[in-house]
């Protein structure tokens, strides 16, 4: 029996397993192999542009791991794409001005002219009418996050689909199963499906991260350093992993328009991963019953949540306190 088993092995699961190993504990993680949303997410660490519908403490929470991340990615010890050059959003339309001021005005960064936008990047469509430069927002490659993960605790990783947790045999478990979480904790944890590209081309095209409203549709475009461009992401409230027609044409669309250089790149990947949402949105984060706690439900932000809910989990299950930090995410508040 070991002290902690953690059951999944995304990269929630992996994050709480390192603090806990490197805290001491004897730590199993039971990986069943199911979709995680890791393997398609983009990266995004934005606590500004992705707290337009959020709560207060959920800001708080993102703001404060969006700190620990330059740590976690160092801590890592290889390459896991962490790039600081920023963010900028941008809208197209009125409208999409309209849409996005509230958010630019809750960061409090200065409105940018077209042609400012176009000097930090030139391969902007001169369709862009306004937008903000976000110096704070920036992107990590999940892939290699976890990928980095899986070799630093691949002694404590188990190939084991878990169907019920009185099967799981150690003193603590903590669920981090995703949308996996649901069946095997009863907590309200719903699939949203999204749709995600990945083009190829040589490097250099665009230096940030770019998260637009574009005719009315939300797209952001992500470059990393070896010339793959991920685009994201439709938001759907359904379970299939189809990629459909209308969803890659969106995407598309408002990619090109946004940056019409992206014809020329390569269309290499196509894919589905389901984020992990819950009634509020806000991640299940605590004690469950005395033997399970949760970590689960981190909806869009999954990469960005992380690092700090492998400090507050680990902190959790080795101490027995809940850090103050905690109080709002319980798993029992629905
Ligand atoms: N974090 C971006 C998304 O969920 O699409």
């Amino acid at each position: 029996m070991s002290d902690v088993a953690i059951v999944g092995g995304g990269i929630i699961g992996l994050s709480v397993a390192l603090r806990l190993v490197q805290r001491g504990a004897d730590v199993t993680v039971l990986d069943g192999g199911d979709e995680g949303a890791w393997q398609v997410a983009a990266g995004m660490l934005a606590p500004g542009g992705e707290s337009e519908h959020e709560d207060p403490a959920l800001i708080r929470l993102m703001e404060r791991s969006a700190e620990l991340w330059p740590g976690f990615a160092a801590e890592l010890g290889v390459e896991v794409g962490y790039d600081d050059t920023g963010t900028l959003s941008l809208a197209t339309t009125a409208d999409d001005v309209a849409e996005r001021r509230r958010v630019w005005a809750r960061q409090q960064l200065p409105l940018l002219r077209p042609s400012e936008l176009r000097a930090l990047e030139p391969a902007l469509s001169p369709r862009v009418r306004a937008g903000v430069f976000a110096p704070r927002e920036r992107q990590v490659d999940p892939r290699r996050v976890v990928g980095a993960l899986r070799e630093r605790l691949s002694d404590r990783i188990v190939p084991k689909r878990v169907e019920s947790l009185s099967d799981v045999d150690a003193r603590t478990v903590v669920v981090a199963a995703g949308c996996g979480t649901a069946a095997l904790t009863g907590l309200p944890v719903r699939p949203v499906k999204g749709q995600v590209l990945r083009l190829r081309g040589e490097p250099g095209l665009l230096r940030h991260v770019l998260d637009a409203a574009v005719d009315g549709r939300e797209v952001y475009v992500v470059p990393r350093a070896d010339g793959e461009v991920v685009v994201g992401a439709t938001q759907e409230e359904r379970t299939d992993r189809l990629v459909t027609a209308g969803g890659v044409a969106d995407l598309l669309r408002a990619a090109i328009d946004l940056v019409p250089g992206l014809a020329e790149l390569e269309l290499a990947e196509t894919t589905v991963g389901h984020r992990p949402g819950t009634p509020d949105n806000a991640p299940l984060l605590g004690r469950l019953d005395d033997r399970v706690v949760v970590a689960a439900g981190h909806f869009r932000n999954g990469i960005l949540l992380a690092p700090v809910t492998a400090d507050l989990v680990a902190g959790l299950v080795l101490t027995g306190e809940a850090d103050p930090a905690l109080a709002d995410f319980s798993p029992r508040r629905f």
